[in-house]
């Protein structure tokens, strides 16, 4: 894990522009920072979502339909699904998919309380790589659900490449239930990545914090300025850790330079036309039935089924 983990930033930081994977955030730290952002003002994204899916859980458990395995990458503490399950028709299953094992464990547990009899099997794993889903008799219709605009923070080709992934995984009659951030006024997107309270800078800042502590890199945060910003040509929110002078970084044995206002690219947040994600899942096998968007048209959760 920690090979990986520095043979990951090293190749990140010797490219040109200088990057570190995404997943890497998410540590116990970082997984309590991102709970954090969530319950933010500005970072209206996880408030609009859960509103949708109170509001039209009866319709989207409609269009799925009964007897559905449901299967949930990056689960979480599972809060958002329980709008769901709840409408669900004689639902056969869930599979939470998450790469904290003491996590999936202890949340699966407590939702197996409040939904008896379902049948619930956690899979640890990644959810960019291949991962298993038990073959569970009596199920009609396998359908992901992935929430949280989680699809944007892959390159165009990646969720591209991820949906076909899903497509195939699914298989005939397979739907796929996601949530997709919506492009809108650039000002409402920054104040979303740029809390006043500084916990989204804190969440970025604390993969330098782990490239020292895990790593033993040589590198101070304080040397560096957390930006986030809208790339309008892109259609999407970058994130970045902002050298704040001109400064070396040793890890291992490699040594890091970085000039003044050079940055690292942390993160992409992508933002979809409800036309422009409907055809990036068509390319990918999908074929859209429904979505539901909240009233000033800030987040959308989408219905696909298998083309
Ligand atoms: N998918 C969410 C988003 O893009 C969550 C997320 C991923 C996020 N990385 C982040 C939120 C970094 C804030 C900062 O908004």
């Amino acid at each position: 894990m920690a090979e990986q983990f520095l043979a990951d930033v090293v190749e990140g930081l010797t490219r040109d522009p200088k990057s570190v994977p995404s997943k890497y955030f998410y540590d116990r730290r970082g997984s309590e920072l991102f709970e954090r952002i969530c319950e933010l003002d500005e970072y209206y994204l996880t408030r609009t979502e859960l509103s949708i899916l109170s509001r039209h859980g009866r319709d989207m458990a409609d269009a799925i339909g009964p007897g559905c395995l449901l299967i949930e990458p990056g689960s979480g503490s599972a809060r958002k699904v329980r709008l769901l399950l709840k409408h669900l028709r004689d639902p056969v299953g869930y599979v939470p998919v998450d790469i904290s094992t003491e996590h999936l464990s202890r949340w699966a547990a407590r939702l197996g309380e409040d939904f008896p009899g379902l049948y619930i099997e956690p899979v640890a794993g990644d959810f960019c790589a291949d991962f298993h889903v038990p073959r569970v008799p009596g199920v009609k219709r396998r359908v992901v659900f992935f929430p949280g605009s989680t699809i944007g923070n892959f390159t165009p080709s990646e969720a591209t490449a991820w949906l076909g992934r899903m497509a195939r995984l699914t298989g005939s009659g397979g739907g796929l239930l996601i949530g997709v951030d919506l492009k809108k006024d650039a000002r409402i997107l920054e104040a979303a990545y740029n809390d006043s309270r500084g916990v989204t800078r804190d969440f970025n800042m604390n993969l330098l914090v782990r490239l020292r502590r895990e790593l033993g890199a040589d590198v101070e945060p304080d040397r560096f300025e957390h930006h986030a910003f809208y790339n309008d040509a892109e259609g999407r929110i970058e994130m970045h850790l902002v050298s704040s002078e001109r400064q070396t970084i040793r890890l291992d044995h490699t040594e890091v330079e970085l000039e003044r206002g050079e940055t690292i690219h942390t993160e992409n947040s992508y933002k979809f036309d409800l036309d422009q994600f409907r055809f990036m899942a068509a390319a990918a096998g999908w074929r859209r039935c429904a979505y539901w968007t909240d009233d000033e048209r800030l987040f959308s959760v989408q219905y696909f089924e298998v083309a």
